[in-house]
């Protein structure tokens, strides 16, 4: 457990998400950014003058940023094929790290970095940052209140016409490894279970303006019996749903229905014995609290406050690698054009 009050972080990666980063850690009382790091100095310059950090120090090295400040925390918010090198030097150097999603960009690095954090005693934690929002925090407390009984199937759409105009263009499974894992991880995180199986068709539609597939449908088996249905695109004009996602999910006594933001519309049983049942209406109560919702800044300060109290981070790598493990075996059934267990 850290005794100290102001903990010193290093931010990896100075590029356009970094700013969520940074908009964050400023809000963090406790929290001192000490070094930026990018592979490119100017970007890390540039980061140091918008945000005000003109002490802090700035590099291109990791392993040279890190003996040179000797952080509490590093941020990791490189590009996914950085992850491993950042996590792992920093966890050498005695440092607890957050890292940006995806946790790794392959299974047997994420198993390596998970191992590695548990043998050096330090938190290693993931941002999802989409788990920290006031909606899918409502309908999991909802969900969680048995109202519509044990749960049999969750479903999820997402339709989104997104024109990068960037790497994404040209990168493979680009829907399943950049944008999915939010989607697996919300689902592990609402059905309160994790992966068994999964059966997936990766497609990329005639028209498309990306490179590869950017159009996917899967099945999980999930470990409580559970069955998640994905269907995604990101090549899919008109009617587009939210980031988070359409979600309907249904148990043995009534179903819920949530657009990703602020509706969350659900029926429960009255009476049976004709041949539909009688459905009454519920309106899931508010997510009240103050914890756990903010995005980067609502898991970034959970992580701060576990580095302190030696508390458990919801986003704890050795849970995340599951949501990871759902993306991966998702792309490897799709490969396969079998149905595949999913381990991790
Ligand atoms: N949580 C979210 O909602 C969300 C949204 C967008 C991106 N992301 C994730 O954030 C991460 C970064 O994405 P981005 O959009 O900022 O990418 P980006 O390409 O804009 O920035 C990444 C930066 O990392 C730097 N970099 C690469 N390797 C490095 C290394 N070894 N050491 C130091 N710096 C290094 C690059 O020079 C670049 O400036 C990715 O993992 C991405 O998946 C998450």
């Amino acid at each position: 457990m850290e005794s100290k009050t102001n903990l010193r972080a290093v931010l990896a990666g100075c590029g356009s998400n970094s700013k969520y980063w940074l908009d964050a850690a400023r809000e963090i009382p406790d929290l001192e950014v000490v070094g930026l790091v990018d592979l490119v100095e100017e970007s890390a310059r540039r980061k140091a003058a918008e945000y005000g950090l003109q002490d802090a120090a700035i590099g291109t090295d990791v392993r040279l940023m890190l003996e040179q400040t000797s952080p509490d925390v590093v941020f990791d918010c490189t590009v996914p094929e950085a992850h491993f090198q950042v996590t792992m030097e920093a966890l050498e150097h005695g440092c607890h790290v957050l890292g940006e999603k995806p946790l790794a960009d392959t299974m047997e690095h994420a198993r390596e970095m998970v191992a590695a954090a548990q043998e050096a005693g330090k938190i290693f934690s993931v941002i999802q940052n989409r788990r920290y929002m006031p909606g899918i925090r409502r309908l999991r407390e909802f969900l969680k209140s048995g109202t519509l009984g044990p749960l049999t199937t969750v479903n999820s759409d997402f339709y989104i016409g997104a024109h990068f105009g960037g790497f994404r263009d040209h990168m493979q499974h680009v829907l399943l490894l950049d944008m999915a894992i939010h989607t697996f991880d919300a689902a592990r995180f609402l059905a309160n279970a994790d992966p068994v199986s999964v059966y997936c068709k990766e497609w990329n539609p005639t028209g498309s303006w990306y490179d590869h597939d950017a159009s996917a449908v899967a099945v999980f088996e999930m470990n409580n019996g559970l069955v998640y249905t994905y269907r995604g695109s990101w090549c899919a004009e008109g009617l587009p749903t939210t980031w988070e996602g359409d979600w309907r999910i249904v148990g043995q006594r009534g179903s819920v229905k949530w657009d990703g933001g602020e509706n969350i519309m659900a029926q429960v049983v009255s009476e049976t014995g004709g041949f539909h049942s009688t459905y009454q209406d519920i309106s899931p109560p508010p997510y009240n609290s103050v914890e756990k919702v903010g995005g980067h800044l609502g898991l970034m300060q959970e992580f701060i406050s576990c580095v302190k109290t030696g508390a458990t981070p919801e986003t704890i790598c050795s849970d995340n690698i599951k949501s990871l493990a759902m993306a991966f075996g998702a792309i490897e059934s799709a490969r396969s054009g079998k149905c595949l267990e999913i381990a991790w």
